[in-house]
């Protein structure tokens, strides 16, 4: 990642920037020792576990397992790629980071190129929609459909004209390389060799970031057996259909000022209820709602408003959704539109004032959940009344407010005609659903926190003085260390010692790049006891170190040997035996010393 900014202007920024002033800027911190304290603004808690190191300059989450330096909190919290989050943090340190468009396209990064490209194919797409011959039955289409000329401008429809290569021939003459249209997504290789064009004879929906940058694009079939009705770009370095959210740019700053988002399925509801008025309505890219998208939604305002379709697949994504929402402090409220409606069809036919009346009157998702549940169960029976609550618990469960929680609680005992407490009972079997990550995220923390004390030991202490790192290097190599993610660490930190590179924790983070590799560090560089006798420590960790390796070796010596007398391989079994008592005898240089 950090690849496409330069070395030394990396460097700058990190040394003219604070972490803790950075940080204060977007949540406020209190002090705690020689560290900073904050309630985490990466899940919900009440008592603050996220804690900012100014003299190691990252940040951890103990709750979440969020962590990293000053790059990674801003790339997290605003949702932004490396050199974006870079571009930001150096303009508040006054670093100037020189980009060269044009020129010198070495220079350029990645991710400007892809929105350069996506950009020029959407003024591709809308002036082919505007002013092409071909393109007469795409405005016949979109006029028909009764979108403003306004509405097309703002939202920069377009055209993908019925051809191979249309986009590819006028790319290529703009000087992008065949190798960047290709990493924006927006052409695929034919089989006898060459490319084609992505998208034909389609219209073409502009998706923007937040920023207002061309990222990737949906484009709806103009014809019936035209095959996928909408297709969109596939997930490229700029574009992730799960991060982003179709509107947003626009809407963010009617979210704020009316305190309400609407969230609807369609792209065309969505540039429908813009149309009327309703600016605060966004839309999915073709996925269930993402904890991604809910939390860039968060910033705005705690008020959402689910509108979906009809259908049996609206119901599954609001179903889900609602969850997710809830799980991220955010009580959502419902509204399907009546059968054969979705948000576009009801405002063409309705009217603004009548789709207000259904955004106002959406009940919030406990009314919601419990309609639905009384379409599938029959409430007046015993296994019905069971079957509405088994289904409606986790969800209950997921609410962190304890009132509310206690108030829906009753709601349902009142629904189903049962004790309050009954339903508090089976609600209290319900463990550890109110958590905002998936359960392979949840995975990989308890796995980064595994992270063997010795190994945490050695890591702080070769930070603290990297002329131990020599030591460690004389005496262990990379797998010795227990997880792929310390081994990589370890990698890192003997090559950087090799070159003479200075060494902290920031610094790692960046190299080994990613968010997992700044979780890892910067959760092993807060979470470690102070460390006195340096050398004494040292001496021991190695040493533990080794002898867990040794016991390690013993015990699959031992289950191989079982193996082959099993097999009665004399041969193997005897070389067994004496690898076996050469290991036992090291293993004792390590007993008595360490406890
Ligand atoms: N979608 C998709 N791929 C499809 C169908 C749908 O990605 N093959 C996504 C699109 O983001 C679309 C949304 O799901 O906007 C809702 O789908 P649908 O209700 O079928 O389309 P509408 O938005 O209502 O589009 P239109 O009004 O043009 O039919
Ligand atoms: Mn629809």
């Amino acid at each position: 990642m950090a690849e496409y900014i330069a070395q030394d202007i990396l460097e700058e920024i990190r040394s003219r920037t604070d972490i803790v002033a950075v940080i204060s800027e977007y949540i406020p911190l209190k002090k705690s020792g020689a560290n900073y304290k904050a309630l985490c603004p990466f899940h919900n808690e009440k008592t603050p576990s996220f804690m900012i190191s100014p003299a190691k300059q990252i940040y951890h989450c103990f709750g979440c397992g969020e962590g990293g330096n000053v790059f990674n909190f801003v790339m997290k919290y605003e949702h932004l790629d490396f050199s974006e989050a870079a571009g930001k943090i150096a303009e508040k340190a006054g670093v100037n980071i020189p980009r060269q468009f044009g020129a010198d396209k070495k220079m350029q990064s990645l991710f400007n190129q892809l929105y350069k490209i996506n950009e020029a194919a959407a003024d591709f797409f809308s002036g082919h929609l505007n002013e092409s011959l071909d393109a007469s039955h795409s405005r016949d289409y979109l006029k028909e459909r009764g979108f403003t000329q306004k509405t097309l401008l703002d939202f920069k429809l377009g055209y993908a004209p019925n051809n191979w290569t249309a986009l590819y021939d006028y790319l290529r003459h703009k000087d992008f390389s065949v190798e960047m249209i290709e990493k924006a997504g927006l052409i695929s290789p034919k089989g006898g060799g060459g490319y084609c064009d992505r998208f034909r004879n389609r219209v073409m929906f502009p998706i923007f970031n937040l920023y207002d940058k061309v990222i990737g694009f949906g484009a709806r079939a103009l014809e019936e057996k035209q095959i996928p009705k909408y297709l969109n770009s596939s997930d490229t370095p700029v574009f992730n259909k799960g991060k982003n959210l179709y509107g947003l740019n626009l809407a963010k700053r009617e979210i704020i000022s009316k305190d309400r988002a609407i969230i609807v399925e369609g792209y065309t509801d969505c540039i429908r209820c813009h149309e009327n008025g309703f600016k605060e309505a966004v839309a999915p890219l073709g996925t269930a709602l993402t904890e991604w998208q809910i939390r860039a939604l968060k910033r705005y305002t705690k008020n959402v408003i689910l509108i979906f379709d009809a259908d049996q697949a609206g119901e599954t994504a609001s179903l889900r959704g609602l969850d997710l929402l809830i799980s991220e402090g955010i009580i959502p409220k419902i509204a399907v539109m009546p059968a054969g409606f979705d948000p576009d069809k009801y405002l063409l036919e309705k009217g603004a004032e009548e789709y207000e009346k259904i955004v106002k009157n959406a009940p919030d998702f406990f009314d919601y959940k419990v309609n639905l549940l009384r379409l599938k169960y029959k409430a007046q029976d015993p296994e019905g009344k069971a079957g509405i609550a088994a289904e409606l618990l986790p969800t209950l469960a997921r609410v962190d407010n304890a009132v509310l929680k206690s108030a829906y609680v009753r709601k349902l005992a009142d629904v189903l005609e049962v004790a309050g407490t009954d339903i508090l009972s089976e609600l209290k079997k319900i463990k550890n659903v109110n958590y905002s990550y998936d359960k392979n995220e949840i995975k990989k923390i308890s796995q980064d926190s595994r992270v063997d004390m010795a190994e945490k030991i050695l890591f702080v202490l070769m930070l603290e003085d990297n002329n131990l790192i020599k030591e460690v290097r004389n005496a262990l190599r990379p797998v010795d260390f227990e997880s792929d993610g310390m081994r990589k660490i370890v990698e890192l930190i003997f090559d950087f010692a090799e070159k003479g590179k200075e060494i902290c924790p920031s610094r790692l983070i960046d190299a080994m790049g990613g968010n997992e590799a700044a979780r890892l560090i910067s959760s092993i560089s807060v979470d470690t006891p102070e460390i006195t006798d340096a050398a004494k420590n040292l001496n021991d960790c190695i040493r533990t170190i080794k002898r867990r390796n040794i016991d390690k070796k013993i015990k699959e010596l031992k289950a191989a040997q079982r193996k082959a007398q099993g097999e009665k391989i004399s041969e193997r079994t005897f070389k067994l035996t004496v690898e076996f008592a050469q290991l036992v005898n090291e293993r004792k240089k390590f007993a008595r010393s360490v406890k």
